[in-house]
């Protein structure tokens, strides 16, 4: 396979397992990465870190215009960075989990972090030539011309049980109905809000990953990628 040209854009709920798909893919492809979450988690950060209650949407609105936050685009080592600190770690921690929704809820928060995104993506496309970004609004919202739009589901139990190994993994304490409950209010939240809500653009190719394996998925999307000559 050749390098990826252009977009791929990869949205779904949590615990789908799209993050290391987009990874790997991108590390595989010679492409760039962006994790949209991550910068909706970096403005959590700064919200929760201010004091500021998350619930109030002027209020983060006004901080969100002021803070500095950083994403890099490298998919074996993307950082996330908060007034040029490395927050990589504590922005999946619980406290950000749980204010994440209302804060991306809010439609300046958007509209600022979508333009940002837009410059990134044109700045890897004018560079590397290709990019896999994950999010939850890509294919409908900031990059909806992408060549290539995936969304990945899977089944509740599924989601929760790969959020409980994630948090266990990283340290973190985690028990699987916790994890579930946790997974099920953010996905509800995320799916019913106004703004770009989560959802499956018309044109996405849909894959539920509760019964394969990741690294089958990353095999279906690179051969995808090559039948519409996304790879050079
Ligand atoms: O992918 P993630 O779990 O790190 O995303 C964290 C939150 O950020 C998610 O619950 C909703 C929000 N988000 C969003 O609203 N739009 C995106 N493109 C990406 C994430």
């Amino acid at each position: 396979a050749g390098a990826l040209h252009g977009v791929v854009a990869l949205d779904g709920p949590s615990g789908t397992g799209k993050t290391t798909v987009a990874r790997t893919l991108a590390a595989r492809l010679g492409a760039g990465y962006l994790d949209t979450g991550a910068m909706y988690r970096l403005v959590t950060l700064a919200v929760l870190r201010a004091g500021v209650d998350p619930a109030d949407a002027t209020a983060v609105a006004e901080l969100a215009r002021r803070v500095e936050i950083g994403v890099g685009t490298s998919p074996e080592l993307p950082r996330a960075l908060l007034a040029g600190e490395d927050v990589g770690e504590e922005i999946r921690t619980e406290p950000v989990n749980r204010a994440v929704s209302a804060v991306s809820a809010v439609p300046e928060v958007r509209a600022l972090l979508v333009a940002s995104q837009r410059s990134i993506i044109a700045q890897v496309l004018e560079g590397t030539g290709g990019i896999v970004v994950e999010g939850r609004d890509i294919g409908t919202t900031v990059a909806p011309d992408a060549p290539l739009k995936v969304f990945l589901t899977a089944s509740e139990e599924v989601r929760a049980a790969r959020r409980s190994a994630q948090d266990t993994a990283a340290g973190r304490e985690s028990s699987p109905d916790e994890a579930r409950e946790s997974v099920v209010r953010r996905d509800r939240l995320d799916s019913t809000r106004a703004a770009s809500p989560l959802r499956a653009a018309d044109d996405a190719v849909v894959f539920d990953t509760s019964e394969l394996k990741i690294d089958q998925v990353i095999v279906a999307l690179s051969e995808l990628a090559s039948q519409r000559g996304l790879l050079g």
